[in-house]
């Protein structure tokens, strides 16, 4: 992860980084850091741990000033959350470097340059980066081409930026994995991990292939790629709002998302669907050839969007087509059998999942139907390298817990599969019945929020609790699964998902009266099912909250908590019992006093492996 920003400017360029760290600080933000290139042409550096509002107040006290600097945001991979640690890195006191990624092989670079003589000041891989890079220039090689020597030299998957205090004006940048992107504008050049950070100056930009070294010197910028030839790449222009996200009437970005799915999964449904039936065109513009091609599905995510793919395969087999459903972490290191006819499908929000991406370059070495991407973010790698990409356009996600994106992106699946069943020989009356509960999701969405009150009021049961269970059972065990991630994720509480029927295979040992567990519990096909496992809870002792719907037939008593959802049709049960456990994440992780937004450890964006 981490974020990575510079520029070479004609006037003052500490203003546009400091920016660029905000509108990059989702990426990481253990501490960050700045090097300004000094009018006496000295590098000038301030570090702070913390987030990026800790830097912004060193540089109130002592600010630094230049035209050409390079800043940092850090999720500490190598060497833990200490100012020493943060970026950027200096060697000799005339070579600085932020880096985003993993180096590998540092270990054997460290020892290496030990013996040449550098010492450390930090337990990060990128010191080891910037060390060698100053070994290179050594030997007479220029800025450039020194960091071209260097990215050769190293293992990993890692972007970064190099300024030198003799060459004010100049800022070399390289890509070997994470996105790097340049931008332009009135004469002056930037880099920054992603287009957030450009859009204060411009909305045109290129992004740096693997290989690439950019070479900045003033006004001009040349890029070379791996073979070190002249390379010219796309100028994109990018359609985002240039504006950061307001907070508004919400008191986190997380309650702001939650509130807004109705909204968000109406954006996500406009223009998608015409009378009763999905516009197979939603996923782009080779879908009727290659969904005609398809004959099972490999979905491929990470987190809250496996979750998302765990839903999907219940809708996907409902309607016929065989679903396979992995952790892109997993799947990149497994043999597959190549089996002709899948359509890969990865989901993610951020379209920049390191792990994914990887999946996905592995998965289309096997030769596949198609690649499709469901994601929130249209300038996204995962968008650029799939052959199909249904875009959610829910807006900005700013909270570290993906809720509108999880919510959309499952509204986009449940289209996928729709449109796949009219090639099993469903016919148009199920998919016009499926589209009609669609259409009602903003409104069911709307309704469900109004739960807040209530949940508000559980939650306070879970304030002092150290561990919770979460049960489901078919498309509805993978939202507890999810229900269980986010009270993880941000109130710091250890909650487990099981499908219900498993209790009995060994967690049942765990409940007792101290553990609370909430079921997942629409009138569906399984309900009665379900309800003879919770018994079996409520016998141990366990204290049940139920979110079940009038038709589920549960009675509410000393130990069991009854929160109503409003009935919905099977077809759409997953989306809309998704928020109630959302909202509850959110009041524990309220009384607990957590950084909602923030939480620890986690960022937005995972780029590193
Ligand atoms: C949890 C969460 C993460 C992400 C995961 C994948 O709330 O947001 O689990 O879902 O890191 O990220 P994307 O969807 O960007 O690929």
């Amino acid at each position: 992860m981490c974020g990575i920003v510079g520029a070479v400017r004609t006037s003052e360029a500490s203003g546009f980084l400091l920016e660029g760290l905000r509108r990059l600080e989702y990426r990481g933000y253990d501490s960050a850091g700045v090097v300004m290139i000094s009018p006496g042409g000295e590098l000038e550096r301030t570090r702070a741990v913390g987030k990026v509002g800790e830097l912004e107040q060193a540089l109130r006290q002592k600010p630094l000033e230049g035209t050409t600097g390079i800043a940092h945001t850090r999720w500490a991979t190598h060497g833990g959350v200490t100012e020493p640690n943060a970026h950027p890195h200096i060697c000799n006191g005339t070579l600085a470097l932020v880096c985003n990624g993993i180096v590998e092989n540092h270990e054997s670079l460290r020892d290496n340059q030990r013996a040449a003589g550098l010492s450390f000041s930090s337990e990060t891989d990128t010191e080891v980066v910037v060390h060698q890079v100053y070994l290179h220039l050594q030997n007479g090689l220029d800025l450039a081409e020194a960091v071209r020597a260097t990215i050769a030299e190293l293992h990993g998957s890692f972007s970064l930026a190099v300024v030198h205090a003799g060459e004010p004006g100049r800022l070399v940048a390289a890509r070997q994995g994470p996105p790097l992107l340049l931008g332009r504008a009135d004469g002056e050049n930037f880099v920054a991990s992603d287009i957030n950070a450009l859009l204060p100056v411009t909305r045109e930009y290129q992004v740096l292939e693997n290989g690439d070294v950019a070479d900045i010197r003033g006004t001009e910028c040349l890029i070379r790629d791996r073979a070190g030839e002249i390379a010219v790449r796309t100028v994109h222009t990018s359609t985002q709002s240039g504006d950061s996200a307001e907070l508004g009437e919400y008191r986190h970005f997380m309650q702001k998302e939650i509130h807004e799915q109705p909204r968000a999964v109406a954006d996500t449904l406009e223009g998608r669907l015409l009378g009763d039936h999905v516009l197979e065109e939603s996923f782009g513009s080779r879908a009727q050839e290659i969904f005609d091609a398809t004959r099972q599905v490999q979905i491929i995510a990470c987190g809250t969007s496996y979750h998302a793919g765990l839903v999907a395969q219940h809708w996907l087999e409902y309607v016929g087509i065989p679903c396979e459903v992995e952790v892109a972490s997993e799947y990149r290191y497994r043999r597959h059998p190549a089996r002709k006819g899948t359509l890969v499908v990865t989901i993610s929000q951020s379209g920049e999942t390191a792990d994914t991406l990887a999946a996905l370059e592995e998965a289309t070495r096997q030769g596949i139907a198609g690649s499709l991407v469901i994601c929130n973010v249209s300038e996204s790698s995962l968008v650029r390298e799939s052959d199909l990409a249904f875009m959610t356009h829910c807006g900005p996600e700013v909270g570290v817990a993906s809720t509108k994106t999880f919510v959309s992106a499952m509204s986009g699946l449940l289209l996928l599969a729709l449109v796949l069943s009219r090639r099993q020989g469903f016919d148009a009356g199920f998919e016009s019945h499926v589209v009609r509960q669609i259409r009602t999701l903003p409104t069911a969405l709307e309704s469900v929020l109004g739960m807040e009150d209530a949940i508000a009021d559980v939650a306070k049961v879970f304030g002092d609790k150290e561990h919770a269970l979460f049960l489901g059972r078919g498309a509805h065990f993978p939202i507890a699964m999810e229900g269980a991630l986010k009270l993880k994720e941000i109130s710091y509480i250890h909650a487990e998902a099981y499908p219900a029927g498993e209790l009995k295979h060994g967690p049942l040992a765990l409940v007792d009266e101290k553990m609370p567990v909430v079921a997942v519990a629409p009138n569906d096909l399984l309900i009665e099912k379900l309800k003879s496992n919770l018994e079996e809870v409520r016998a141990r002792g366990g204290r049940l909250f139920l979110f079940a719907d009038p038709g589920s037939g549960f009675v509410e008593s000393e130990d069991v908590r009854i929160l109503q959802v409003a009935p919905v049709d099977s077809a759409i049960a997953p989306i809309i019992y998704t928020v109630p456990l959302q909202l509850l994440s959110y009041h524990v992780a309220l009384i607990k006093g957590t950084d909602v937004d923030k939480p620890r450890n986690l960022a937005k964006s995972v780029t590193v492996e």
